[in-house]
C-alpha cells in the first residue's frame, strides 16, 4: 500500500510540470510568490526544490537597498547554468527590480525569457503560454492590477495549501515617498483591497486551516482611505474579527504618522489582535527625520509609545532603522541610540543607508563613508542584542499562550509557535497540537527564541 502510493506520487511528479520560485525581499514579495505558485497550480505546475528540474523558474527580486538588488542579479547569472542544460525551461523574473530595470534585465542576461512587473502577475499564466508559443522574450508592466489575491478565493481547489498562519496583503503600493525609499516606484499608488474580498480571502484561508492572519500593506495604517465608502484600518480589523473565525490577527507595517488611537485601542478592545507592534522609526534625529520626509518628530514618536503602553502595558514593540543616511553625523546618531535605550524594543531590524533609484535622497550630499555606517550599525545592533536577550531572559517563569505552528526545526521532537507577543517557543509535545492554543511555562530565554514546558492543552 505504502509502496504503490510512493509509486503513484513518483508518477504524477513526473507527468506533472515543475515550478521553482526563488523570492528575495519583504512579506508581500512572499505573498506575491505563492500567488505565482497558486496561478500556475492551476495551469498543473507542480512546487520544485530544485531549479535543476523546474519547467519555469521564477525569481521574484526585491530592490529596497543596494545589496537586495546585487543579491538578485549574482542568483540570476548563476541561473545561467541551468538554462544552459535545459533550454526548455523558462526562466521568469519578477518582483521589485523586474519593475526597476524592466527590458535591461533582457539586455543585461540575455537567458531570462520573461520580465513581469509587480502589478501583472495575475497575467502570467498568458504571459508564459506566450513566450512558448512566440520564443521570443517579452516583458510587461502594466500600471495597474484588477486585484490582488483573487485566484485563491475558492477554498475546494486543491491546488493551494496553507501553514497555520496565513499572510493576506490588504493593500498595496505607497505613497508616503520617504526620500530614501524606492517601494513607491516600483509597487506604485496605495491601492486598498475592498474589505469583502479580504474577509472572502480569510474565510476560505481559515476552511484551509489558517487559525492566525498577518495584514500586509507597506503601510497598513491608511488603509480603505481611497475606498467607497471609505473604511479605516480599525474597523477593518474589528470586522475581521467578527466575522470570521481567526484566532489570532497580526498587521505589519505601520507608519508612526498615521498610528491613530482608534487603532491603539484596538490592541485593548479586539481580543482577537495579538500584542504586537512593528513601528519603524528610521531616526532618532529630528533634523534626519526632516530630511526623510517622515511626517514626525522623536518626540511624537515616544509620545506613540507611551499612549500604546498605556493601552497595552504588555506589547511588544519592533523597528526599523537606518545609519548613515545623507548628512548624517554623530550627533544624529546619538539620537537614534537614545532612541533604542528609551523604548527598549523588543526587536529591531537595522540597516546600512544605500542609494537608491529614482529617489530625492540619492541625490542629497554629503554621503557618509562606509566605514562609519558599518561602526554605527554595530553599535546599534550590540545594544539591541543586549536588549533583546534581556527581555527574553524576562520571560523565564511565565505562562504563556502559544498556537502551535508545527515541528520545530532543532527537532528532538520539539514542537514550535508563538506567544501573542510573537516569540518564538520551541517546546516538546504530540504533533496532534499544531494549530491549538496551549499553554506554555517558559524555562529558558534565548536570543532569537524560548524553550517551553507544555502545563495544558
Ligand atoms: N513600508 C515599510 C517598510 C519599507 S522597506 C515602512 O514604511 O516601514 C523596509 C525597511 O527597509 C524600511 O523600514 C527601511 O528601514 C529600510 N530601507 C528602505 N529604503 C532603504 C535604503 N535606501 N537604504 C537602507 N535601508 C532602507
Ligand atoms: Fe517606503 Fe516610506 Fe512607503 Fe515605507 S512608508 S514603503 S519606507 S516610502
Ligand atoms: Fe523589496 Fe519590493 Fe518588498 S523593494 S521590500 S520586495 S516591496
Amino acid at each position: 500500500m505504502r509502496q504503490s502510493s510512493a509509486v503513484k506520487a513518483k508518477a504524477e511528479k513526473m507527468a506533472s510540470k515543475l515550478l521553482y520560485v526563488h523570492t528575495f525581499g519583504c512579506q508581500m514579495n512572499e505573498y506575491d510568490s505563492l500567488r505565482v505558485q497558486r496561478l500556475l497550480g492551476l495551469e498543473g505546475y507542480a512546487v520544485t526544490e530544485n531549479p535543476k528540474e523546474a519547467d519555469i523558474i521564477f525569481v521574484n527580486t526585491c530592490s529596497v537597498r543596494a545589496k537586495a538588488e546585487q543579491k538578485a542579479y549574482s542568483l540570476l547569472g548563476r541561473l545561467k547554468g541551468i538554462k544552459v542544460r535545459n533550454p526548455n525551461a523558462l526562466l521568469v523574473v519578477g518582483g521589485c527590480v523586474a519593475e526597476q530595470q524592466r527590458e535591461k534585465i533582457i539586455e543585461r542576461f540575455p537567458h531570462v525569457d520573461l520580465v513581469i512587473g509587480t502589478r501583472a502577475i495575475s497575467r502570467l499564466p498568458d504571459m508564459i503560454k506566450e513566450v512558448r508559443r512566440t520564443r521570443t522574450q517579452k516583458w510587461l508592466f502594466p500600471e495597474s492590477e484588477e486585484s490582488c489575491g483573487m485566484e485563491w478565493l475558492d477554498s475546494s481547489s486543491p491546488m493551494w495549501k496553507t501553514g497555520i498562519v496565513a499572510s493576506v496583503t490588504i493593500m498595496q503600493g505607497c505613497d508616503n515617498f520617504c526620500t530614501y525609499c524606492i517601494v513607491p516606484y516600483v509597487r506604485g499608488r496605495e491601492r486598498s483591497r475592498a474589505p469583502q474580498e479580504i474577509i472572502a480571502e480569510i474565510r476560505s484561508l481559515i476552511a484551509k486551516g489558517a487559525k492566525e492572519v498577518l495584514l500586509l500593506g507597506q503601510n497598513v495604517n491608511s488603509y480603505g482611505k481611497n475606498l467607497d465608502p471609505p473604511i479605516s484600518f480599525s474597523e477593518l480589523i474589528k470586522m475581521i474579527a467578527s466575522e470570521t473565525d481567526v484566532l489570532r490577527i497580526r498587521f505589519t507595517t505601520s507608519h508612526p504618522k498615521d498610528l491613530t488611537e482608534d487603532l491603539m485601542k484596538c490592541f485593548a478592545e479586539v481580543p482577537e489582535l495579538c500584542p504586537q507592534l512593528h513601528l519603524p522609526f528610521q531616526a532618532g534625529s529630528d533634523r534626519i527625520l526632516k530630511k526623510m520626509n517622515r511626517k514626525y518628530t522623536q518626540t511624537e514618536y515616544l509620545r506613540k509609545i507611551e499612549r500604546l503602553r498605556d493601552i497595552r502595558p504588555d506589547i511588544s514593540l519592533s523597528a526599523d532603522v537606518m545609519v548613515g543616511f545623507p548628512g548624517e553625523r554623530e550627533e544624529d546618531f546619538l539620537e537614534t541610540l537614545k532612541v533604542v535605550e528609551s523604548v527598549q524594543f523588543d526587536n529591531l531590524f537595522s540597516f546600512k543607508y544605500s542609494d537608491r533609484p529614482f529617489t530625492v535622497a540619492s541625490r542629497m550630499e554629503p554621503k557618509v563613508d562606509e566605514k562609519t555606517k558599518s561602526r554605527w550599525l554595530s553599535t546599534l545592533q550590540a545594544l539591541q542584542a543586549e536588549i533583546t536577550l534581556k527581555k527574553n531572559l524576562a520571560e523565564v517563569g511565565s505562562l504563556r499562550e502559544v498556537l502551535v505552528e508545527g515541528k520545530s526545526k532543532t527537532g528532538r521532537g520539539q514542537l514550535t509557535g508563538r506567544t501573542p507577543q510573537g516569540r518564538i517557543v520551541n517546546f516538546v509535545g504530540p504533533s496532534s497540537l499544531v494549530g491549538k492554543i496551549v499553554a506554555v511555562r517558559i524555562v529558558e530565554g534565548y536570543a532569537h527564541s524560548l524553550k517551553g514546558k507544555l502545563i495544558e492543552e
